[in-house]
């Protein structure tokens, strides 16, 4: 569903990403880790289009993102680290913004979905109210309801947590759990690690640009030697590439 190869991003003398391969299957959940400024964001970015790679290719069910841009995109949903929105609108002018951004054969079962997200993230009594007013918390489940919306096949995810209180953290979890068993592939990167932990199929480390470590929480327990929680496997990774 999202292939990798020699992903290659620099900004002048800097190898921001560097030579990345990656191969991630039908309704895997791979979330990817690293420290500040290791290359997530550029990575993501570059995999959804909107950066443009200085060598290498990334295909999104099996459409260039760069050459077949269009078509990958109606497939693909992109959740950014600083989602932007439209503060003089209410949420669901939003995600009534957003479904016609998307052709639809089906529009009426769109509408329906809308509802049942609008439920889901708990934000229905809040539906009519402009996003202005909205707390941080509330934009980003509007976000992600947003993204659901054309029932995508690949979300591509810059750090979702953040912000989220317990309950609200627990509903996006559980709604990309079962996104996910659903055959939606999600490519997440997060500092939270315990998401990472709990609902990652496989987990890939990327440090300065390079992926230094990747498969099940398992195998990286094995490859690092560490045999305690993921925080602890992280940091033994990342600090021997320091
Ligand atoms: N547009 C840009 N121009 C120049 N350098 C950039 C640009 N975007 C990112 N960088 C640099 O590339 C490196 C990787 O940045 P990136 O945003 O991908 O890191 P990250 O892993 O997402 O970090 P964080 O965890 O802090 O979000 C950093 O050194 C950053 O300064
Ligand atoms: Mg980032």
């Amino acid at each position: 569903m999202i292939l990798i190869e020699n992903l290659t991003k620099r900004f002048g003398e800097l190898v921001a990403v560097d030579a990345l391969n990656l191969e991630i299957g039908t309704g895997e959940f791979f979330a990817f880790l690293g420290p500040n400024a290791a290359g997530k964001t550029t990575t993501i970015k570059t995999l959804v289009g909107l950066l443009k790679p200085t060598q290498g290719r990334a295909q999104l069910c099996g459409y260039d993102i760069q050459r077949d841009y269009l078509k990958a995109k109606t497939l693909l949903s992109y959740i950014p680290d600083a989602p932007f929105l439209y503060d003089k609108l209410t949420g669901a002018e939003f995600l009534d913004f957003v479904l016609n951004l998307y052709p639809s054969s089906n529009r009426e079962k769109q509408m329906k979905m809308k509802d049942e997200l609008l439920f889901q993230f708990g934000l229905d009594n809040h539906k009519y109210h402009l996003i202005e007013n909205y707390s941080h918390g509330m934009r980003q489940k509007l976000v992600f309801a947003a993204a659901l919306l054309h029932e995508p096949k690949v979300m591509i995810i810059d750090e979702p947590m953040v912000g989220l209180d317990p309950h609200s953290s627990r509903i996006v979890k559980d709604i990309l759990k079962q996104k996910s068993r659903q055959g939606v592939t999600i490519f997440l990167s997060t500092h939270t690690l315990n998401v990472a932990e709990e609902i990652a199929d496989r987990i890939g480390i990327i440090d300065k640009g390079r992926l230094i470590a990747v498969g099940t929480l398992e195998e990286l327990k094995v490859s690092s030697g560490v045999h305690g929680k993921l925080e602890d496997v992280f940091l033994r990774l990342t600090e021997e590439e320091s």
